[in-house]
């Protein structure tokens, strides 16, 4: 039993695979379009939404030191990605990480968590999108009405948040018949994107009123801390790079500029953005479901306010593509392991699609995104992102000691320092979160290992070698 809960992967043996892959799959993608699919995943739904609704409940101005520690925890967990990524550039990600050195038990636990993070984090951008398209038509006369635009408890009378489940729908018709998010429609989406945050650093820039930082931790260390766990969302996506291994010219070299570049790039455009809106006006202002947009209405620039509130609604909609499209993906890995069942990575025979995955995928996002509210959301797919990160940085210390001599084409630097500063702040970001957040974590896991005793042991195809 113990030996079936630890085999591994053999290194080669994923190795072989890629080879063989490397047939059906065109390496095309370099270091520039790596880094653009980075911060075409990254930046959505925390910089336009969660630095002014954490500011305002937790953390105020001090929400830029929010930014810095969960950018700590992100870059430490970077550089153990960027070791792995180079070394098993395969699409699997974090789950084959797992399963070639931790072994079988914990590749679950990660493919079982990274489901958790892909839907959670699709609700969260799906309700952050409703927010900034609401918006927009605010602007434009029309009034969506409260009952139907908002999760129930959050406005008096509201019951749903029909924009959230309207766009997820559409966004998974469009998967499953097989719209793929083109690099050239990234590109498209990072320019609007980088664009449209130009806009707001150029106009706050010369709106900011220094008093409005002070006090600048109106809920002191902890408030910023429990900001920092929430803020983390806007991290992620990082992480995602990792998975167009498989399509990557030179991986070796690549993979790690492109994961450490875009992490860098998108951490100063977020202590930039977070500084200038909590000086424009008071942190008590920004508990709005559009925030930054609200934030450029406040002090007069009307149109600055709906020109970001397109680009966010554009920007924010790459992101929920991403993270849609994503989920699948971590299924069709496990079930080809044969550790979840093998209907669930059929494939359409027209459309070329895991229509089966998707659609459940689908259904599962829009149901939660008409009633739930973000931070919720958000809270729980960072605890379930954060745990991932921390086995990654585990994975590596354990990889350094069974393979030692293996030749890794980069090398995170002070080994084990790193991987356990990692760790460290990882469960440090982790324990900021509210009990419930970990109730509902430990329930999904559970489960998991359910799923897993009961089916995944038994048709595992490592059983049958
Ligand atoms: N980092 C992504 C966002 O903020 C998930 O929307």
């Amino acid at each position: 039993m113990i030996k079936k809960l630890f085999r591994r992967k053999i290194l080669h043996h994923i190795l072989e695979e890629i080879d063989i892959e490397e047939h059906r799959l065109h390496r095309s993608l370099n270091a520039f379009d790596l880094t653009v699919l980075g911060i075409g995943a990254i930046i959505g739904v925390g910089i336009f939404v969660l630095t002014g609704t954490t500011a305002a409940r937790f953390a105020g101005p001090g929400v830029v030191l929010s930014f810095v520690i969960s950018g700590a925890a992100c870059a430490f967990t970077a550089l153990c990605y960027a070791e792995f990524a180079a070394l098993i550039p395969v699409a699997g990600s974090a789950y084959n990480y797992a399963y070639a050195t931790l072994g079988e038990m914990v590749a679950w636990i990660i493919g079982w968590d990274l489901i958790l993070e892909y839907i959670v984090a699709s609700i969260a951008v799906a309700i952050g999108w409703s927010g900034y398209f609401v918006s927009i038509l605010n602007a434009t006369g029309i009034h969506i009405p409260v009952w139907c635009s908002n999760p129930p408890g959050a406005a008096p009378g509201a019951i749903i948040n029909l924009p959230a489940v309207f766009i997820v729908l559409f966004l998974t018709t469009l998967l499953v018949i097989g719209i793929k998010e083109s690099v050239r429609f990234t590109s498209l989406m990072v320019f609007v994107k980088l664009v449209t945050v130009f806009v707001f650093i150029a106009v706050g820039i010369f709106n900011v009123k220094p008093a409005n930082w002070v006090p600048f931790m109106p809920f002191g260390l902890k408030g910023v801390m429990t900001g920092a766990a929430i803020v983390f969302f806007a991290y992620i996506g990082f992480d995602a790079i990792s998975t167009a291994a498989e399509e990557t010219k030179n991986p070796q070299k690549n993979m790690p500029i492109g994961i450490i570049l875009s992490l860098i790039i998108c951490t100063i455009l977020y202590l930039v953005v977070a500084a200038l809106l909590t000086g424009m006006v008071s942190y008590r202002e920004l508990n709005h479901p559009a925030p930054v947009a609200h934030a450029l209405r406040l002090v007069g620039f009307r149109w600055g306010s709906a020109l970001v509130s397109v680009g966010a609604v554009a920007g924010i909609t790459s992101v929920l593509l991403v993270m849609l499209m994503g989920q699948p993906r971590v299924f069709f890995s496990m079930s080809r392991d044969g550790l979840l069942w093998p209907w669930i990575s059929k494939v359409h025979p027209r459309f070329r699609t895991p229509y089966i995955s998707q659609t459940i995928t689908g259904i599962a996002v829009a149901g939660c995104a008409g009633f739930i509210d973000i931070g919720t959301a958000a809270e729980l797919c960072n605890i379930g992102t954060l745990f991932a990160f921390a086995i990654v940085c585990g994975g590596i210390v354990v990889l350094r000691r069974t393979h030692p001599d293996m030749k890794r084409p980069f090398r995170c630097p002070l080994v084990p320092l790193i991987p356990l500063l990692g760790i460290t702040f990882c469960a440090a970001l982790m324990l900021s979160l509210p009990r419930l957040t970990w109730i509902r974590f430990v329930v999904w896991l559970i489960v998991g290992l359910f799923i897993y005793f009961f089916y995944g042991i038994r048709h595992s195809r490592m059983a049958q070698k």
